[in-house]
């Protein structure tokens, strides 16, 4: 199985670009599905660099309803009608609150798409997308350090109310050593996240890349999910990416300093079969 990363915050040089966003191409037994496509139209950019032909696309997956994951699915649709997998949460009208200003992080709303010949298929439990990738489904918040940001709210008739993103879910790649998973910003805990996919596959987690989103963690979830990640001694690969951010990939670079893999646009990672 092979992973691209199409859309990164960094890249990894010459002429493609990066944006505050994420998209991965992941390939198995000649199927594409798709990850995540950035916020704008960087993907296509990159695509076209990296030589990715997106009309073989067989089958896209949202992380979860923020701008910064979706924003790109408008100008992929120009160029494939491939299933979208996602939770039905993803439509929330979700912000940012910091005291009294709001900002807007959500995406369109379903109609928009559909405008668009988008087909959804909604699910909240673990989902075949092509062979032996599946979607993490609905994740259960279990640990007692990892905590969904307490700036993000969503509307709800004139209301707003703390939006723990239900709608979170990463894919699992089921190999034979055992699983890779690939998060999207991992709003739900990656510890978390980890637990429920070994839980459901019955198998150990080897690697993972994406956003931990323990850029924004507070220093105690920071600290334990290190102490957590220690006791994980099958990992292999961790390839944070996104909301990580630079300082805290540099802190996981020199915990983990035979594991680490920094995974951004044009990173290509064969992980076996
Ligand atoms: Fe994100
Ligand atoms: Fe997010």
């Amino acid at each position: 199985m092979k992973l691209l990363t199409l859309v990164e915050n960094t890249s990894t040089g010459g002429i493609l670009k990066s944006e505050h966003g994420l998209s991965v191409l992941v390939e198995s037994d000649g199927q594409y599905v798709l990850f995540d496509t950035g916020q704008s139209d960087c993907i296509i950019h990159n695509a076209k660099t990296l030589n990715v032909n997106l009309e073989m696309i067989n089958k896209i997956v949202l992380s979860h309803g923020h701008y910064d994951h979706v924003g790109g699915l408008k100008y992929i649709l120009q160029h494939t009608k491939a299933p979208i997998i996602a939770h039905p949460e993803i439509f929330r009208k979700r912000y940012s609150k910091k005291g009294d200003k709001l900002r807007y992080i959500g995406i369109e709303d379903k109609e928009f798409f559909e405008n668009l010949s988008a087909h959804f298929q909604f699910s909240t439990t673990p989902t075949e997308v092509i062979k032996n990738v599946y979607t993490t489904g609905f994740v259960d918040l279990k640990t007692d350090f990892e905590e969904v940001d307490k700036d993000f709210v969503f509307e709800s008739n004139g209301k707003y109310i703390k939006d723990n993103v239900p709608d979170d879910l990463s894919l699992v790649l089921n190999l034979k050593e055992g699983l890779f998973i690939v998060f999207g910003c991992a709003h739900r805990g990656i510890i978390n996240i980890m637990n429920h996919s070994e839980k459901i596959f019955n198998k150990k987690v080897i690697g993972f890349i994406g956003g931990t989103h323990l850029g924004p963690a507070n220093s105690l979830q920071k600290e334990k999910t290190i102490k957590q990640l220690h006791k994980i001694l099958q990992l292999k690969i961790i390839g944070p990416s996104h909301c990580t951010g630079i300082a805290m990939t540099c802190v996981l670079a020199k915990e983990f300093p035979d594991k680490i893999l920094y995974n951004n646009a044009g990173t290509m990672l064969d992980v076996g079969d």
